[in-house]
């Protein structure tokens, strides 16, 4: 047993954040690597973006309560995208050019079971769909129509995702017409959620509204295994932010958690995926892509194209906002 009453600065190799941290008491396991055994933090969670924080707590009522990493990843990102304030994530996201609210979820568990809707319409918690796809369905991911269809079915309340303030916005944005996709809205755009529970079993969920103004039936990354979100239990997970064309021509979250497989931190990999997408990029104007892997010990780490990119993090000591790494300034 070990007591800790100071606070912790986390750090992401470099760039630092204060976390606020309570004076609390926790057993800790070890796990071996390379014959040295490691620390293992658990439970833990973490999640793109400023809105984490509050999707963060949600998730921690589950896991401080010793249940799965798969509920709390549900219950954190349900947070985000009931909020109507928040315009890149379900209720009150951005609209395509056609003023339709087009929603991309997927959710992943510890055993590799998975599941998606892509540019559903009408529906508040696509999160709750895409695990219901997992769940009740052989498939892994519905689009469009059917995806709609089958939330009805499945008891999913029809609802008008457009509110007035994201009606207005397009509204101004159609008097340039001007067919120009807007990525990282308000310095945010997905939410992506991993954790770790207390039986040391990682899940993940990832969910979006996408771009602003895209094309109808344009689908991100977000929605998408391995480019958006993956996790592999005996690895970690990692789950990808930004510009989803440029996150899927790499496999971004894959690709991140194979890093690690390879032996690389949090940190590392995601630092690696990101100078990845540099390289398959000439053109990086506005390609803002960040990475947030955690792996099975609970330590995390991020890294993203531009400054500006961060994450929030709670664990049984720690609770805040961490800033990113990047490879240049805007
Ligand atoms: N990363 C969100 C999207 O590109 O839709």
């Amino acid at each position: 047993m070990e007591t800790r009453r100071n606070f912790i600065k986390l750090t992401a190799l470099g760039s630092a954040a204060v976390i606020t941290s309570s004076c609390l008491t926790s057993e800790k396991e070890q796990k071996e690597e390379n014959n040295t055994f490691k620390e293992v933090i658990k439970p833990i969670v973490v999640s793109t973006w400023i809105h984490g924080l509050e999707a963060n707590a949600a998730s921690w009522d589950i896991l401080s309560a010793g249940g799965s990493s798969l509920d709390a990843v549900e219950a954190g990102v349900k947070v985000t995208e009931s909020d109507p304030n928040n315009s890149s994530v379900g209720l009150g996201g951005l609209p395509d050019r056609d003023g339709k609210v087009t929603l991309d979820a997927c959710i992943m568990d510890h055993e590799n079971n998975c599941g998606a809707v892509a540019c559903l319409q009408d529906i508040e918690n696509p999160i709750s769909v895409a695990r219901k796809v997992m769940e009740d369905t052989p498939h892994v991911m519905l689009v469009g129509d059917g995806a709609k269809q089958f939330a009805l079915e499945k008891g999913f309340k029809e609802i008008n995702l457009l509110t007035e303030k994201s009606k207005e916005a397009w509204e101004k944005w159609r008097l340039e017409s001007k067919y120009q996709p807007v990525i990282n809205s308000e310095n945010h755009d997905t939410i992506g959620l991993l954790a770790l529970d207390e039986n040391g079993n990682l899940s993940g969920a990832c969910t979006t509204s996408g771009m602003a103004y895209k094309l109808h039936g344009r689908v991100g990354d977000s929605p998408i295994i391995g480019a958006g979100l993956f996790i592999d239990n005996e690895v970690g997970a990692a789950c990808a932010t930004g510009m989803g064309e440029a996150v899927i021509r790499i496999a971004g979250s894959a690709i991140v958690v194979e890093l690690m497989r390879n032996g690389m931190s949090p940190y590392e990999a995601c630092k690696e995926a990101v100078n990845r997408v540099i390289k398959k990029h000439k053109d990086l104007t506005n390609l803002q892509v960040g990475f947030l892997a955690l792996n099975k010990y609970g330590e995390a780490g991020g890294y993203s194209v531009y400054e500006g990119f961060n994450y929030a993090l709670q664990s049984e000591n720690q609770k805040g906002m961490i800033d990113a790494e990047f490879y240049k300034k805007w």
